[in-house]
């Protein structure tokens, strides 16, 4: 496969609302981002995934977007957007923005036009259908934020689609106009120099509503490869799509260059796999490693010289990796170290969401009123109204709410954890005393050294980008082991994912005469490489 500038390159996610304040009000600002662009270069990464920062009424915190060629002013103007890619690029960092176009926010004047008139030229834009005779919903189909995908317009008679909140409408990809409007923005964009496009719930935009299907629709890889003709052909960037339903056959085509399409996608079922079947993230399964090897084994093989992954524990919508798969009592830092290793010494891009470089945690907020995303409140609603408890409600809020991850990012101790000088759109994380960067950035043992280490060790050998994958010890119940190999170059990643010591037993030959210690999240010594104990939460990596 053709070598690829963001192969060997580590994305970091930011999510601007969240990220620095500069001006306080509160939310964070595209200034307050540029100003931390040093810190960002000190950890080496190469690429900032930046969550919307378009024009939005903000009904899902600008993934619902108003203006596709405006920034929205909480965030700060145009210029401040050329100043951010111009700063960014000084410091060999590209800029991949998010692309919204599965829906557009209600107040994007193609829909303001649209709900007008049956017979407005931009009504096609949008999914309209008649009511049913008793006037219901045209259909029985369901809400990802909960309740129906269909809202009635009184202007009209009809009904219009939206698989998120009332307030995104869902765009018509089958029609030609909308597809040419993307294509034109999205050249807009890439003309200024951004380095892609991270594109939200891309594999909807295929959708054959009168059927049911919503993912992976007949015509969606039809529309990938258009768009990638018409917008990116020419240009050297990434793409990640964002696809929940893919599975590694579906990723080959998405990710393998000569189907033209994108460099990657996000796959989710390490996530879901601790999701309940019927209630999904608000009635959480307890977390099953040897499944979860499984999971990274099949997608690692699988995709091998075929596709290309992306590797991630966490983003803006789901909870922080060490609360989720870590320990935040005890081992917080080991754990955190070691969550990071095993994910970064896998074959793919690795992808790091804000503060996770430091450690942060999930938070808990203790009244319902102090959570502020659309889906955890329409569900706590919607949830107690099928039964639940209150109090199964919160623990629920507590694991897997995307607030979580949307607690403003911790700078220092001072007032706000220095997110902002005014009141936080979204209540502080109160362990920000403790957990910050400031402190991180004095303590040489810091989980964020260590992700700086990863992310040189990546820089400087070519295993760890192109190296294949064999999953060591495939039943151990502490264990995730694996061996990368590429051309001469041999390592061994073996990782103890519980707070108990672990016997690491290599019972494969393997021939090691000499080895080194590339990376370790203990200080101690290794007398054999074949024969480990592991202590709690243990991450290692040998060069054999
Ligand atoms: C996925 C995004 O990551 C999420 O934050 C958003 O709510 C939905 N798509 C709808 O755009």
């Amino acid at each position: 496969m053709d070598k690829k500038w963001w192969h060997n390159s580590v994305v970091y996610q930011v999510y601007p609302r969240s990220f620095c304040d500069t001006n306080g009000d509160g939310i964070g600002d595209i200034p307050g981002i540029i100003s931390k662009l040093d810190y960002l270069q000190n950890l080496g990464i190469e690429i900032i995934w930046l969550s919307p920062v378009y024009q939005s009424p903000m009904d899902d915190n600008g993934y619902d977007i108003s203006d596709y060629q405006a920034i929205a002013p909480e965030f700060g103007t145009m210029e401040d957007m050329d100043k951010l890619i111009a700063e960014a690029r000084k410091r060999n960092i590209q800029i991949v923005m998010d692309l919204v176009v599965n829906h557009t926010s209600d107040e994007h004047p193609w829909f303001v036009e649209a709900r007008k008139s049956k017979d407005n030229i931009y009504r096609d834009f949008y999914i309209w259908r008649k009511p049913k005779e008793d006037g219901s919903e045209p259909s029985q189909l369901g809400s990802a934020f909960g309740g129906s995908a269909w809202q009635y317009d009184e202007i009209t008679g009809e009904y219009y689609f939206h698989l998120f909140s009332k307030k995104q409408p869902d765009l018509n990809w089958e029609n030609k106009k909308v597809r040419k409007a993307v294509y034109k923005m999205m050249n807009w964009w890439l003309d200024k120099g951004i380095g892609g496009f991270r594109m939200d719930v891309i594999e909807l935009i295929g959708k054959v509503i009168d059927e049911g299907i919503m993912s992976n629709g007949p015509k969606l890889h039809d529309y990938l490869k258009e768009m990638h003709q018409e917008t990116l052909a020419s240009r050297d960037v990434l793409t990640v799509g964002e696809t929940w339903g893919v599975t590694p056959e579906i990723a080959k085509k998405y990710s393998n260059p000569e189907e033209k399409e994108l460099s990657m996608v996000f796959q989710f079922e390490h996530i879901t796999l601790c999701w309940d079947a019927k209630h999904g993230k608000w009635k959480p399964r307890p977390f099953d490693f040897v499944s979860l090897k499984k999971i990274f084994n099949k997608w690692q093989t699988e995709l091998e010289g075929k596709g290309w992954n992306s590797l991630f524990w966490n983003n803006h919508d789901l909870p922080r990796a060490v609360s989720k798969y870590g320990n935040t009592q005890q081992y917080r830092v080991e754990s955190a170290k070691m969550l990071a290793t095993a994910l970064h010494m896998m074959q793919g891009t690795p992808y790091i969401y804000q503060g996770e470089e430091i450690g942060m945690t999930n938070v808990r907020f203790e009244s319902i009123n102090q959570y502020q995303d659309i889906e955890t409140l329409n569900f706590y609603k919607e949830k107690i109204a099928e039964g639940f408890t209150h109090e199964e409600m919160m623990n629920a809020l507590w694991e897997n709410s995307r607030d979580n991850a949307r607690t403003p990012m911790h700078w220092d101790a001072t007032e706000n954890g220095g997110f902002s000088k005014g009141k936080p759109w979204l209540g502080m994380n109160p362990n920000y005393d403790s957990i910050n960067v400031k402190a991180a950035i004095e303590d040489k043992n810091s989980i964020f050294y260590h992700y700086k280490k990863l992310i040189e060790l990546r820089k400087s050998m070519p295993v760890i980008t192109y190296g294949d994958f064999k999953l060591l010890l495939k039943e151990h119940p502490q264990i995730f082991a694996y061996m990368r190999t590429y051309e001469d170059e041999r390592i061994l990643v073996a990782t103890n994912f519980s707070k108990d010591k672990a016997k690491f037993m290599l019972n494969e030959a393997v021939e090691v005469e000499d080895f080194r210690v590339l990376l370790s999240n203990y200080d101690k010594a290794y007398a054999l490489v074949s024969e480990l104990e592991l202590e709690p939460y243990e991450a290692v990596v040998f060069g054999i």
